[in-house]
């Protein structure tokens, strides 16, 4: 860590977990913690706990937990020693400059530095003389300056090497030019200009930094390489993780946002007064994408194209959509165009009417499940009502249910009593499926890598045998002594906690007092949160010494366990061998 201890403590100090808090999220009294709602996700009954005691915080409904920083870390989206700068700023303590370890933090700013650059050389490009075709292609395709200046839309240069001199000019170096992406290395091992002849997209994160680039070739440039070439994850962009627009987007998209395909939908109907639209960069629609619009909107729309890819599109991204609470609605742009070209031939007036028109995923559903179908013929009308009991079936809202019931019988004739039969058999049968699933993955336990400590699940009293010594030991520092001289870390089962148990041993024997603080370092996010949750859990009841030593004998035996040779697989004399062992060992119990 490059920040020392005693600055942490000092700043961790003078930030209580409260006041840092409080001004995101509105909380409430709980005996001796705070409660409000989790501003990580979507919930309506607050599982987010603040616990004012030891300075930490932990959602029961997600898992995010931690100290101050990482609450600042993650509201601001920030690595860790710049929430830790954050804070010292906001309380006027100076933090030492450290020349190692801050690399990446370093490295970070640099590339902000270079994109920034970047982008502002791009831009005075386009506004140039030289720049004039990039300009024209932009105003041909109905794009005003006053637009092109608010998105700060620029142009590459026809030149393999005009960005990496100015750079240079400006006093970067390669190796931080290619950090950032904006260049690429030949396999000969010269540099070039990653962006040529093209016109630039700077992407821009909701705190109004230049992550990275979108570059469009121009059309019929055959020699351009692809239609768009875009940054690749640096350290400060991951493209999974952002979305294009939402820098503005943000401010206007309280009760609903647009999702569209393409960056130039969004600067068209930013535009035309559709400031609530934002699109992935170029990928398909992630479950980061949605967790991160569902900070900001409570509402989706998807726009599509209608055909097979764009049905295809609704399925997926109302799968992503699922969990993250989000009301999401469809609209399906008329005669296959995108929103960009829609809005250019009839104006945003009709834009609007068509998204008056957006419906929910059902009615989408069962509007385009009828598009292959002659529904005049009976043989049609039973299989369109067979498909379309499945659609209805989904939904886990029985009025919705009912109200669309009601509906494909008036319009098909079909009784209500048959359709509700048929839907609730399809429903059993699900459930089955669902429940099948379920045992399948308690019998066959698997790693799930999302899950902070996944060796839990293959071993279950030791994980929760550790995470009980750990909670005595980081409430009871004086039960050091007797811990570490029956247990040490590398005899815990699970790798995590044997990792946070040497942590803490590491702190202890140097006569502190561990605090979470202690492991940002070692811990990934999920995992702090892990940590919070069983240093808060009240799983140390009883008398903690008692507790302690219980556990610790608990381990011991499951590691034994752990490693005990698998008796069914050895072959002959491997098991004569270890039966010889068994019988030594024993006779030493009884001789010792
Ligand atoms: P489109 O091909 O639909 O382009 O790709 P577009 O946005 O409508 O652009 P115009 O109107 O032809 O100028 C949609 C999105 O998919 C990504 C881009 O983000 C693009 O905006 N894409 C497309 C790529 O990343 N690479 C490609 O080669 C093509
Ligand atoms: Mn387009």
């Amino acid at each position: 860590m490059a920040i020392s201890e005693s600055t942490i403590n000092e700043i961790k100090y003078r930030n209580d977990i409260e006041s840092v808090i409080s001004p995101y999220v509105s909380l409430k009294r709980r005996g001796k913690n705070l409660v409000g709602l989790c501003p990580f996700h979507n919930e309506k009954t607050p599982s987010f706990t603040v616990y004012p005691e030891n300075g930490s915080f932990y959602c029961f409904g997600c898992g995010v937990g931690g100290d101050v920083f990482t609450f600042v870390k993650l509201i601001e989206n920030l690595d860790y020693i710049s929430a830790v700068r954050l804070l010292a700023e906001r309380s006027g303590i100076a933090v030492e400059e450290d020349a190692y370890d801050n690399s990446l933090s370093k490295l970070k700013e640099k590339i902000y530095d270079i994109n920034r650059e970047s982008a502002r050389f791009f831009h005075n490009f386009l506004m140039s003389e030289n720049g004039k075709w990039a300009l024209d292609y932009l105003a041909g395709r109905g794009l005003k300056i006053a637009t092109i200046k608010h998105f700060g839309l620029g142009a590459a240069p026809d030149s393999w090497d005009a960005l990496t001199e100015h750079l240079k000019a400006k006093g970067y170096s390669l190796t931080d030019m290619l950090a950032a992406n904006v260049i690429g290395k030949s396999q000969r091992g010269s540099y070039y200009d990653r962006f040529r002849k093209r016109v630039m997209f700077p992407i821009i994160d909701i705190r109004g930094r230049v992550i990275g680039f979108s570059g469009r070739a121009m059309p019929g440039d055959d020699k351009a390489g692809g239609k768009y070439v875009n940054t690749s994850d640096t350290p400060v962009y991951k493209k999974s993780e952002n979305l294009f627009g939402l820098n503005f987007a943000k401010k206007y998209c309280e009760d609903r946002v647009i999702l569209v395909e393409g960056n130039m939908d969004v600067v068209s109907l930013h535009q035309a007064g559709f400031q609530n639209t934002v699109a992935p960069l170029g990928t398909s629609f992630t479950p980061a994408q949605a967790k991160l619009l569902s900070r900001y909107t409570k509402e989706i729309v998807l726009t599509l194209d209608a055909d097979e890819a764009g049905r295809k599109a609704v399925q997926k991204d109302g799968e992503v959509l699922k969990d993250t609470g989000l009301n999401v609605k469809v609209v399906t742009v008329p005669d296959g165009k995108d929103p960009d070209e829609f809005i250019k031939k009839h104006g945003a007036a009709r834009f609007g009417a068509v998204l008056d028109g957006a419906v929910n995923e059902i009615e989408y559903k069962l509007l385009t499940a009828v598009s292959d179908i002659d529904v005049t013929s009976d043989a049609g009308k039973v299989k369109y009502i067979s498909r379309a009991a499945d659609i209805i079936a989904a939904s886990e809202n029985p009025i919705e249910r009912d109200i669309y019931v009601g509906r494909m019988c008036d319009k098909y004739g079909v009784s209500r009593t048959v359709l509700t039969e048929r839907i609730a058999e399809i429903r059993r049968a699900n459930a089955k499926k669902t429940a099948r699933k379920e045992i399948n993955s308690i019998i066959m336990p698997k790693f799930d890598t999302n899950a902070p400590n996944p060796e839990k699940r293959l071993h279950p009293a030791a994980a929760a045998a550790e995470e009980s010594v750990i909670a005595v030991l980081f409430s009871h520092p004086d039960f050091f002594g007797e811990a570490y001289g029956k247990l040490k870390p590398e005899q815990m089962v699970t790798s995590l906690n044997s990792r946070i148990y040497g942590r803490m041993c590491g702190v202890l024997s140097e006569g502190g007092t561990p605090d979470i603080s202690d492991f940002a370092e070692i811990l990934s996010d999920s995992q702090m949160g892990y940590l919070v949750s069983v240093i808060n859990s009240d799983l140390a009841r009883g008398n903690p010494l008692t507790v302690l030593k219980d556990c610790i004998s608990v381990i011991l035996n499951e590691k034994e366990k752990k490693n005990a040779p698998d008796v069914k697989n050895m072959d002959i004399d491997d098991w004569a061998e270890n039966l010889k062992k068994l019988a030594e060992k024993k006779r030493g119990k009884r001789n010792g």
